[in-house]
């Protein structure tokens, strides 16, 4: 067997490596013929609950495209049904929510996660995968906001009415959820790094929806516990990404996470540069651009390289997830141009 492959956790940590590692968010997926496959067989969240099937999912793209880390197979949603979220998953929309917070007491009504019973699947599953990976595999879970959100609306939304109107008016209620939700989330990435999961992301995917006010009065605080929380447990890297967040990456920065996901409206070297060089930095190609030819493709990631600094600490990512219909030719040939090989 060849030598674990553990640039991925070096660049974490913003030590020295040969070449920058290479992953992509939501890497395995429908843009893929053999997800395709196994989900003519199997819904979603059976992909998510049965081990030995999650383990392959995971798999696919370490096996075809050789990414330098993996990422368990889940959804975020998953650990709120244990909570008492009643959701699905309609069809080209995304999750929707039968149960919807309304109240305080419907907040005070979510229950705590058990992982003697609860999520067990998840762990499982990662212990498969780290028998079976020479790359490190990410844990991972939506941030409060972002779940909070889903709770909220009751689904996808673009105005986030409903939510910001409880943020505002039923700010205690919002204190407890959010804090409900640090708390388990935390909880739930300790469940899966001590499964074998070697460093854990946060997705909060909607969070640029705030402005730098009301991120840092309703949202930073409970990060802040969060990561506090994973880091007093294990020294694991903890990844923090957000969409459209250049304008909160600095108060990302002081949640402690190791690593900050740079989203791809956003420049970034000045990125890096605006944080001092003080955490790694994961990004941040426009997954659109994956439907270009290569031509194009091959100058915008060469750009990308080329513009970065050569300092410790950058990994190659896309700016937010690959998306349904990607050519799965222009992903290999992505991956081979950033590790070198033609
Ligand atoms: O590579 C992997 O292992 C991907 C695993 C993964 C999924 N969801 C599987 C999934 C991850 C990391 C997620 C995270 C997730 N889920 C986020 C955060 C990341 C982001 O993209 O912002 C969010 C917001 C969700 C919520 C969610 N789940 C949405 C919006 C959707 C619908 C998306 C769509 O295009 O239909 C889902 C369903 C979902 N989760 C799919 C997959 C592969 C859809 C595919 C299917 O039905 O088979």
């Amino acid at each position: 067997m060849t030598a674990f492959n553990d640039r991925f956790l070096k660049a974490c940590r913003q030590e020295e490596t040969d070449r920058p590692p290479v992953w992509f968010m939501r890497q395995a997926g429908r843009y893929q013929e053999k997800y395709r496959a196994i989900r003519k067989k199997h819904t979603l969240v059976e992909i998510c609950k049965i081990p030995e099937v999650c383990a392959e999912v995971t798999l696919l793209p370490i096996e075809q495209f050789g990414f330098d880390a993996a990422i368990v197979f889940s959804d975020i949603m998953i650990p709120l049904e244990p909570m008492g979220v009643d959701f699905e998953y309609k069809e080209g929309v995304g999750p929707v929510i039968n149960n919807p917070i309304k109240s305080k007491k419907d907040v005070e009504n979510l229950k705590d996660l058990d992982f003697g019973k609860d999520l067990l699947y998840t762990g499982e599953s990662l212990g498969i995968l780290r028998k079976a990976l020479n790359v490190p595999c990410l844990g991972f879970v939506g941030a409060p906001f972002t779940l909070a959100s889903y709770m909220l609306e009751g689904g996808p939304s673009k105005s986030y009415i409903k939510m910001k109107s409880f943020m505002y008016r039923e700010t205690e209620a919002w204190h407890l959820l959010m804090d409900k939700l640090a708390k388990n989330m935390a909880q739930y990435l300790l469940f899966q790094v001590e499964s074998g999961a070697m460093a854990v992301q946060i997705f909060d995917s909607w969070v640029g929806i705030l402005n730098r006010e009301d991120y840092r009065e309703f949202v930073l605080p409970h990060m802040q516990k969060m990561v506090e929380e994973i880091k007093s447990a294990t020294n694991v890297p903890v990844v923090m990404f957000g969409t459209n967040s250049s304008h909160l990456l600095q108060d990302m920065k002081t949640t402690g996470a190791d690593v900050i996901g740079i989203d791809w409206k956003t420049d970034m070297p000045s990125a890096w540069k605006e944080l001092n060089y003080e955490v790694a930095v994961q990004g941040n190609l426009d997954p659109t651009l994956l439907f270009a030819d290569w031509e194009l493709i091959e100058i915008r990631a060469k750009k990308l390289l080329d513009s970065m600094p050569d300092r410790p600490g950058f990994i190659f990512n896309l700016g937010h997830g690959i998306l349904p219909k990607t050519p799965e030719e222009n992903v290999r040939k992505l991956v081979n141009l950033v590790q070198g090989r033609s």
